[in-house]
C-alpha cells in the first residue's frame, strides 16, 4: 500500500514508518523539515518525506496527501508551550488531515489517540484528543482509533530523561505519591497494530486501548528501571501543590518545560486498560516492559 503518515518522524511515528517499510509499504512522511527528514529517510527503504504542517493550509495538505490508499494520523503534543496549542494540534489539526484525506480521496484512515480520551476528562490533552476522535468517527471513513497508555521505546522521554538523571543524581525526583499507574507498551507492539490494521477490514470503527500486561505505579517503573541500570537511588518527592507552583513557573522561564500543569493533573488519574481485546484482535504477545528494560539499561 502507499501510506501517508503525520507524526512519522517521532519517537512513536518512526517505529510505524519502519515496520511499514519492511512490510513492503511506501510511505510518504509528513515532516515540517523536509531536509533534516531526508538523511534519515535514506536509512529506509521505501520512505519519502514530504514538507508540510498539520495546522497550515488543507489544500497543501490534500496535495500531497492525493495517490495514497491510507492515512496515519499520529502527530500530536504532550507538552503545548511552544506549540500551537492542544486545540490547534489535536483537535483543529486532525480535522485538516481528515478533510485534507476526504480531498485527496483516502478513505482508510487509523488515528492515534491516547488513553483516558474522554468527553469532560480532566486534563486539557485528553478533552483535545477525544475531540480529535470524534471528528475521525464522523468523517465518513474506515477508520481505526488506538488510545495507547505510555509507549517506551528508544526514543522515549519517560525512560530516557529518568535513566539519564539517575546516571548523574543520587536523587529521583516524583511528583506526589508515585503511586498513580501507567501501564506501558512497547513502540514496536504500538507498531504492529498500526500496521497490521491497514489491511484488517474488522478493525473499521473501532477504537482499541493500549496497554501492555501489567500496570505499574511510577515508583514501580522507576524501581525496575534502577534495578536494571545497577543503580541504587533515593526517592525525592514533590508535593503536588510544589510541582503545580513550579509547573507555573516553568510557564514563564524560556525553554521546556520539565513538566506542566495537565501532566501533573494526568498523574492523579491511573492510566491503565484491559489489553485483552487488543491482543486477540491483533494476535499479540506483548513484550514484557522488565525484557527491554534489562537489554536498553542493563549493564
Ligand atoms: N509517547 C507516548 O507515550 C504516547 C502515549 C500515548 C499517545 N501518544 C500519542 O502518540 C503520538 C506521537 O507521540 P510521540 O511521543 O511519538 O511524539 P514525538 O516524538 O514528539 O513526535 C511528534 C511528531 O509530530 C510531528 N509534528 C509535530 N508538529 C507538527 C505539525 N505542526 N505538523 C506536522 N507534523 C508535526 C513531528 O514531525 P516533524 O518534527 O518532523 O515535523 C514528529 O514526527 C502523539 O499523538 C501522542 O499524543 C504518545
Amino acid at each position: 500500500m502507499k501510506v501517508f503518515v503525520t507524526g512519522g518522524t517521532g519517537h512513536v511515528g518512526e517505529s510505524v514508518v519502519r515496520l511499514l517499510s519492511e512490510s513492503g509499504h511506501d510511505s510518504r512522511v509528513l515532516t515540517r523539515d523536509a531536509e533534516a527528514a531526508r538523511a534519515w529517510a535514506e536509512t529506509i527503504p521505501r520512505v519519502y518525506p514530504v514538507r508540510g504542517d498539520i495546522t497550515g493550509g488543507v489544500h497543501q495538505l490534500a496535495e500531497v496527501m492525493k495517490g495514497n490508499d491510507a492515512v496515519i494520523h499520529i502527530v500530536g503534543i504532550i507538552i503545548e508551550k511552544g506549540t500551537p496549542g492542544f486545540e490547534a494540534m489535536h483537535t483543529e489539526g486532525t480535522r485538516r488531515v481528515v478533510e485534507a484525506a476526504k480531498q485527496a480521496g483516502v478513505k482508510r484512515f487509523i488515528h492515534m489517540s491516547a488513553l483516558g480520551a474522554r468527553e469532560g476528562a480532566v486534563a486539557h490533552y485528553h478533552r483535545t484528543k477525544f475531540a480529535a476522535e470524534q471528528i475521525v468517527r464522523e468523517s465518513g471513513f474506515d477508520w481505526t482509533i488506538f488510545r495507547p497508555s505510555i509507549i517506551y521505546g528508544e526514543y522515549d522521554e519517560f525512560l530516557n530523561t529518568f535513566a539519564g538523571i539517575a546516571r548523574l543524581s543520587p536523587l529521583i525526583p516524583v511528583i506526589g505519591s508515585g503511586r498513580g499507574k501507567l501501564q506501558p507498551i512497547w513502540v514496536k507492539d504500538v507498531a504492529r497494530c498500526f500496521v497490521s490494521a491497514l489491511e484488517m477490514s474488522e478493525t473499521f470503527g473501532q477504537t482499541y486501548e493500549m496497554g501492555g500486561d501489567k500496570a505499574y505505579s511510577i515508583k514501580e517503573i522507576l524501581r525496575l528501571l534502577l534495578r536494571s541500570m545497577g543503580k541504587r537511588r533515593i526517592f525525592a518527592h514533590m508535593p503536588v501543590v510544589v510541582a503545580r507552583m513550579k509547573a507555573k513557573m516553568f510557564d514563564y522561564l524560556p525553554g521546556k518545560p520539565p513538566f506542566t500543569e495537565d501532566q501533573i493533573t494526568m498523574l492523579g488519574e491511573d492510566n491503565v486498560c484491559d489489553p485483552t481485546p487488543l491482543k486477540e484482535a491483533f494476535g499479540l504477545s506483548l513484550r514484557p516492559m522488565e525484557d527491554y528494560l534489562s537489554e536498553r539499561f542493563g549493564k
